[in-house]
């Protein structure tokens, strides 16, 4: 089974090793506070047998999120999940929001805080998406993201996507209060899935 899925020049995205390593750089990332203060700001610090519980059976294909190591210039940077977002229906009604049937879903997180702003999480989202129209058959990929994230934002728009609706209730909290989200979505190029 090839490391590496997905490559562009000097970013490659690669699976996560069902070894300590790749558990312990993700939960040093996930705790790094430029992560914290977007990614499940209310959740207890990750520790590496929560890593390993949730990672785990991801990792081995047990799971439909399937996540990924993403590396600039051959150094671990940050982490990348994606999923069929038709695996997500119970929270999709919860929040209101509706998808085209096939759409994919992913979150991403630069971990090193010196490597944010450079160009490599909008070049990822675009690769993964390629990919996923490529390789999966995606009829779009979508993701939620909370409203005040500005940097995030600006990423996913030179990443090919664009913000869909009107801003909604998340299930995620940040100071014991639902936050305030946006969707947004990038259309298979040239149209639909099956060619219509
Ligand atoms: C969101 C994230 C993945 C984006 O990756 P990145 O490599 O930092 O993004 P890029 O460098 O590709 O693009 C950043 C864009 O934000 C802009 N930006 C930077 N700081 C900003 C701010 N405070 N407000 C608005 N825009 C900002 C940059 O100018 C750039 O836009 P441009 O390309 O149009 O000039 C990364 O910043 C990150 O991991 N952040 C912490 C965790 C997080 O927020 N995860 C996403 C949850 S949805």
């Amino acid at each position: 089974m090839k490391d590496v899925i997905a490559a562009n020049a000097d970013l490659a995205i690669r699976r996560i090793r069902d070894h300590p390593d790749d558990y312990a750089l993700i939960v040093a990332w996930r705790n790094n506070p430029h992560v914290r203060e977007w990614w499940d700001p209310d959740e207890q610090p990750m520790t590496m047998s929560g890593a390993i519980e949730q990672l785990g059976p991801q990792t081995r294909g047990d799971d439909p999120t399937t996540p990924r190591i993403i590396e600039h210039d051959g150094i671990p940077v940050g982490y990348i999940e994606f999923y069929p977002w038709d695996a997500e229906k119970p929270y999709l009604a919860e929040v209101g929001v509706s998808l085209p049937k096939g759409s994919w879903g992913l979150d991403i997180f630069i971990g090193e805080s010196g490597l944010v702003s450079k160009g490599i999480g909008s070049r990822t989202v675009r690769l993964i998406s390629d990919t996923l129209f490529a390789e999966r058959g995606a009829t779009a990929v979508a993701l939620i993201m909370e409203a005040g994230n500005g940097r995030a934002q600006a990423a996913y728009t030179r990443a090919g996507m664009r913000v869909s609706g009107e801003p909604f209730l998340d299930t995620d909290m940040r100071d014991g209060q639902r936050v305030e989200s946006i969707l947004m979505i990038r259309d298979r190029p040239g149209g639909t899935a099956d060619g219509r």
